[in-house]
C-alpha cells in the first residue's frame, strides 16, 4: 500500500509530495514534529499528540496553526487509504523564506503529514528482549521539544546499529540516564516501576504517560525518579516505551545483562496492560 501524504492541504502520494529547498525546517531543523500509531484503522493516542504538538509549536513560537483542521486532515488521510496498521508522520515547518537566521516577517507555516503502513520491526525484541548501548547525551537544553534537530539522535541510533543493538540510552553529563534516541526508558528496583519525571531533560512520551497511567491502573507500584548509569547494574528490569516501540524490554546494556538477563515479569505485564488497552481501544470501548 504506497503512503499518502497531505502537503499543506492536498492530498497525493508520499512520493510526489515536494517541498522547497528553502523551507526552514531542511536549512535550520527550525519545525517540529508527531509520529502517532493507527491500530485497526484509527489514530491511538491522538488528542495527547495533538496536545504536545501544540506545546511543541508554542515552544519554538509558530503560530497560526489550525490544529482541529490538521486533525481532521490526518483522520481523512488515514480513511483514504485501507490503512489499518500504520503509522502517521507530521511536520511543522516555520516556512519557506530567504535563508537567514531571525524568523521570516511573512513566511507561511508548511503542513506536512503522511500515513504509511507500519511494518513492525521490533517484534522479535519485543518477544525476546533488545540489547542497547549507553551513549553520551550530546542534545541541546530543550529535550522536551519534540523538534525535528535530530542529530545527536541519529548518531547515537546509527552507534546502536553498528553495535547489533536496537537503541542508545543517553547518558548526560550529571550521570542520569533519561531517554534513548526514540524511546522513554523505565526501570524496575523492589517491583517498583522508574522513570524519569518530566523535565527540559527528556521528551514527555506519549507512551511514557500511558504506561505510567496503566501501571496505576493495574496496581504496580510507579514513581518518577531520575535513574542513573551507575544504577543500571542494580535494576532488576529495564524497558522502553515508544509509540513504534510500544513496551520493549531490555535484556542487555554495553553487553552486561539485566537482571537474569530475561524480559522480567513487571515488564510483560505492562506489555500485556498495554495489548489490553489496544484492543480496547480497536473493539472502541475505549
Ligand atoms: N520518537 N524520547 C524521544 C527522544 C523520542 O523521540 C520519542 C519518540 C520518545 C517516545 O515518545 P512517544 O511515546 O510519544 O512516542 C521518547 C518517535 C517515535 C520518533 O522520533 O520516531
Amino acid at each position: 500500500m504506497e503512503a499518502i501524504a497531505n502537503l499543506n492541504g492536498e492530498q497525493m502520494p508520499l512520493a510526489e509530495a515536494k517541498v522547497s529547498a528553502l523551507d526552514r525546517g531542511f536549512l535550520f531543523g527550525d519545525a517540529v514534529y508527531e509520529v502517532i500509531r493507527v491500530y485497526g484503522g484509527r489514530a491511538w493516542l491522538a488528542d495527547q499528540h495533538f496536545r504536545r504538538l501544540a506545546r511543541s509549536l508554542e515552544a519554538i513560537r509558530i503560530g497560526g496553526i489550525d490544529l482541529d483542521r490538521l486533525r481532521r486532515r490526518m483522520d481523512e488521510t488515514i480513511a483514504a487509504g485501507p490503512f489499518r496498521e500504520a503509522i502517521v508522520y507530521i511536520q511543522i515547518t516555520r516556512g519557506s523564506a530567504p535563508r537567514s537566521h531571525p524568523f521570516p516577517a511573512r513566511a507561511a507555516p508548511l503542513e506536512f503529514l503522511y500515513v504509511q503502513e507500519f511494518r513492525d520491526p521490533y517484534a522479535e525484541a519485543r518477544r525476546d528482549g533488545a540489547a542497547v548501548i549507553t551513549m553520551p547525551d550530546i542534545r541541546w537544553g530543550r529535550c522536551d521539544v519534540k523538534s525535528t534537530n535530530l542529530l545527536a539522535n541519529v548518531l547515537a541510533a546509527q552507534a546502536a546499529k553498528e553495535a547489533g543493538c536496537v537503541e542508545a540510552l543517553l547518558v548526560r553529563p550529571d550521570g542520569s540516564v533519561g531517554e534513548g534516541t526514540h524511546t522513554s526508558l523505565f526501570g524496575v528496583r523492589g517491583g517498583m516501576v522508574l522513570t524519569a519525571p518530566n523535565s527540559n531533560a527528556i521528551l514527555p512520551g506519549i507512551t511514557r504517560g500511558l504506561v505510567l497511567g496503566l501501571a496505576k491502573r493495574a496496581g504496580v507500584p510507579e514513581r518518577e525518579q531520575v535513574l542513573r548509569l551507575d544504577e543500571l547494574g542494580r535494576v532488576s528490569e529495564l524497558f522502553l516505551t515508544g509509540t513504534t516501540s510500544e513496551v520493549l524490554p531490555v535484556v542487555r546494556v554495553d553487553g552486561r545483562p539485566v537482571g537474569d538477563g530475561r524480559p522480567g515479569p513487571v515488564t510483560r505485564r505492562m506489555q500485556e496492560a498495554y495489548q489490553e488497552a489496544v484492543r480496547e481501544f480497536v473493539a472502541g470501548t475505549s
